[in-house]
């Protein structure tokens, strides 16, 4: 049975093949709403679009209407080389519509620019049973996608990641350490402190001093930084405060068990102060030493450390700049996007080689 976006695949009138223009496909992935976790329209597009490319096609089931697609040719589910993105986008939905060389909408970058420009790119160097293709769900909020990717129980040797790089190799990504920190005091007049305990009075001490730890450095991505993003507590001037937290972000550059220490080493054994671990996410380190390439060092987390199959080497590339990505204005150049489908074709070639 044919899937609901079916209908939508652009054939070419003169063999009636689906349509491998890049400019084409980017416009119909953009055109397909899919603010996690409403995937299912972009996931059916492309399980149509592969299977009439000839591919295997996997739906890879993660909650009720929403999956993963993974696509490959040939009798085995493993390949060398693997080339993934990921089809969810953030709100709100920005309609398609072009500027001169310039290409807007939700996605537009971020990263329907890499779907596009992957599958053109396989394309043109034709069906290869060792390369395959992952479109994941969820990246934007908690990688959900990549995380159950983990299941498939396939095999790859090198992994071509794609995200916008401005067509250079991320050099690596700081990973996360959050958490967050709750003081319980006791409220009384401000005019008889003794009767009450300060929720201020134990949390500014706690912050200052993690504000003061010189957090573990990298050469490659630079210093790890605590941002203490969101900090609230007590009522009025007059009264003693019986409550007070902080959101607490280190994006990290380096050694993510020694942050840990540091980060308890403060918090831990303070009396009426509870501490939340939220999320962990260790940095990572790429491999961006293919010739003809320039590099960049990216400040944004991807997918990457999500998929734990362990492969050899490990690429960040694709068309676009994170600058504009997220925002109202989010755009690609049409010249990228053929750039784009040239760069994975060059580190296809290259990753077969390793
Ligand atoms: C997919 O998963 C959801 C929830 O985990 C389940 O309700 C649904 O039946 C599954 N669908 C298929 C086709 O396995
Ligand atoms: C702190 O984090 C925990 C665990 O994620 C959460 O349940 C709690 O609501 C958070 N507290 C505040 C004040 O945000």
């Amino acid at each position: 049975m044919l899937g609901v976006a079916s209908a939508q695949v652009i054939f070419n009138p003169q063999n009636n093949a689906p349509s491998t223009d890049i400019i084409d496909l980017h416009r119909q992935l953009v055109e397909i709403e899919s603010i996690a976790p409403n995937e299912a329209g972009v996931a059916d597009y492309l399980y149509d679009l592969l299977k009439a490319k000839g591919y295997t096609v996997e739906r890879q089931n993660i909650s009720k209407g929403r999956y993963n697609i993974y696509a490959y040719t040939g009798k085995s589910r493993d390949a060398k080389v693997l080339v993934t993105s990921h089809i969810d986008t953030v709100p709100p939905y920005i309609p398609y519509s072009r500027q001169g060389s310039k290409i807007f909408g939700r996605g537009s970058a971020d990263a329907k620019a890499s779907v596009a420009a992957q599958i053109v790119a396989v394309d043109q160097l034709g069906l290869n049973e060792d390369v395959a293709l992952l479109y994941v769900v969820g990246e934007e909020v908690d990688g959900v996608g990549m995380e159950t990717a983990n299941k498939l129980g396939c095999k790859w040797d090198v992994g071509i990641f794609g995200e916008p790089t401005e067509l250079k190799l991320g050099v690596g990504h700081k990973g996360n350490y959050m958490f967050n920190l709750t003081a319980y005091g006791k409220a009384s007049h401000s005019g008889y402190p003794e009767l009450g305990r300060s929720a201020a009075e134990i949390l500014i001490p706690v912050l200052n001093k993690l504000m003061q730890i010189e957090y573990p450095k990298s050469d490659l991505l630079g210093p790890s930084t605590l941002n203490v993003g969101k900090f609230e507590g007590g009522v009025a001037a007059n009264v003693i405060p019986a409550l007070a937290s902080a959101d607490c972000f280190i994006r990290v550059a380096a050694d993510i068990e020694k942050i840990d220490k540091l980060v308890r080493s403060v918090v831990e054994g303070v009396d009426h102060l509870e501490f939340n671990l939220q999320a962990t996410i260790p940095p990572v380190t790429l491999d961006y030493d293919v010739p003809g390439f320039d590099s960049i060092v990216l400040a944004y987390a991807t997918d990457v450390p999500r998929l734990r199959v362990p492969l050899k080497k490990r690429v960040l590339y694709g068309p676009g700049s994170i600058h504009v990505a997220h925002g109202d204005n989010e755009n690609v150049e049409e010249s990228d996007l053929f750039d784009a489908v040239e760069g994975y074709k060059r580190l296809i070639a290259w990753g077969l080689k390793q």
